[in-house]
């Protein structure tokens, strides 16, 4: 779709262009069409010089875009709401499943020959139907895991910077205090952007506040966790388990000590990767960068401020 509208470079590399690198690339360019591991700082856009059209990215999520400095020079981001929400909710409840169920664990067992017996008290592990879940951030995301909550006979809390009367209608949701759901819930599941407000969100207090038996779960940004409290948390018993899709950093360092853990489940950010969502996110970052280019409003624009 790009190439029938302009002249095109692609980063052919499977790992994103070095900082500098990107500079230099970017330099001239009337667009940029960028993933959320590219870091598009205020130099950099500074960099692409005043002929810049548009920045598309191919992600719902734009932390790694100064917004701001774009907006200060009439540059329009794009991003790809909505068609990631599903794809991303079944891997948060697959994430749910898989730390509360212990599969990862027991897949591991099964591949080093450790299964020599049906054990009555081997690999158990929490009911999830009917337990609590405690949603954090109830946007398309969070309100996309509510629905298949529901399923389980789940009580759902949620807490959010605004209340969603109708989605508490339809999900059966109550809103409640950030401390309240923390000690209530079974399962507390992370759906905010990264922001000042939510980066370690989740520090060593607030691990605290949550129960011993609690089941943590990450598909949204990796800080919005503090890693080493995290890992004080997991070690020593102050919550059962944690399942993640982001980390921070990403990708998570082999040496890091969250992977010592058995309690926790570590995916590599792949909550949106099914080949429709991929397709259908691909397909909308050229739109938005098309319409750049051509001087039109962007179908998803996250900085509308720019018209
Ligand atoms: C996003 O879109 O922000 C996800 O993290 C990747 O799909």
């Amino acid at each position: 779709m790009v190439r029938q509208e302009a002249d095109v470079e692609v980063w052919q590399d499977p790992l994103p262009p070095p900082y500098e690198t990107l500079i230099q690339k970017a330099k001239g360019m009337d667009a940029l069409l960028c993933l959320l591991t590219d870091r598009i700082d205020e130099s950099l856009i500074a960099a692409i010089g005043p002929q810049a059209k548009v920045i598309s990215q191919m992600a719902v999520g734009f932390d790694n875009i100064d917004v701001a400095a774009a907006t200060a020079r009439g540059i329009p981001i794009g991003n790809t709401p909505g068609v990631l929400t599903d794809t991303t909710a079944d891997f948060a409840w697959a994430l749910l499943m898989a730390a509360a169920r212990r599969i990862a664990e027991g897949d591991k067992f099964t591949r080093a020959g450790k299964w020599k017996t049906w054990g009555p008290i081997d690999f158990l592990g929490p009911d999830v139907t009917g337990a609590t879940l405690g949603i954090i951030g109830f946007g398309r995301i969070g309100q996309g895991l509510a629905k298949r909550a529901q399923g389980f006979d789940m009580r759902i809390l949620y807490f959010s910077r605004q209340r969603h009367p109708e989605a508490e209608q339809k999900y059966g949701a109550q809103y409640v205090d950030l401390n309240t759901l923390l000690a209530e819930a079974d399962f507390v599941s992370l759906h905010t952007t990264l922001s000042q407000e939510t980066y370690h969100l989740m520090d060593d207090a607030r691990l605290k506040m949550m129960k011993r038996s609690g089941i943590l779960i990450n598909t949204a940004r990796g800080p919005v966790i503090d890693p080493g409290a995290l890992y004080r948390a997991l070690s020593s018993g102050t919550i059962a388990y944690a399942a993640l899709d982001v980390t921070e950093p990403e990708p998570i360092r082999p040496d890091d000590p969250l992977l010592t853990l058995n309690n926790i489940v570590i995916a590599p950010h792949i909550g949106s990767a099914s080949f429709q969502t991929r397709t259908k996110m691909a397909i909308m970052a050229a739109e938005n960068l098309i319409a750049g280019l051509k001087g039109n409003r962007l179908p998803n624009c996250v900085n509308p401020q720019v018209y």
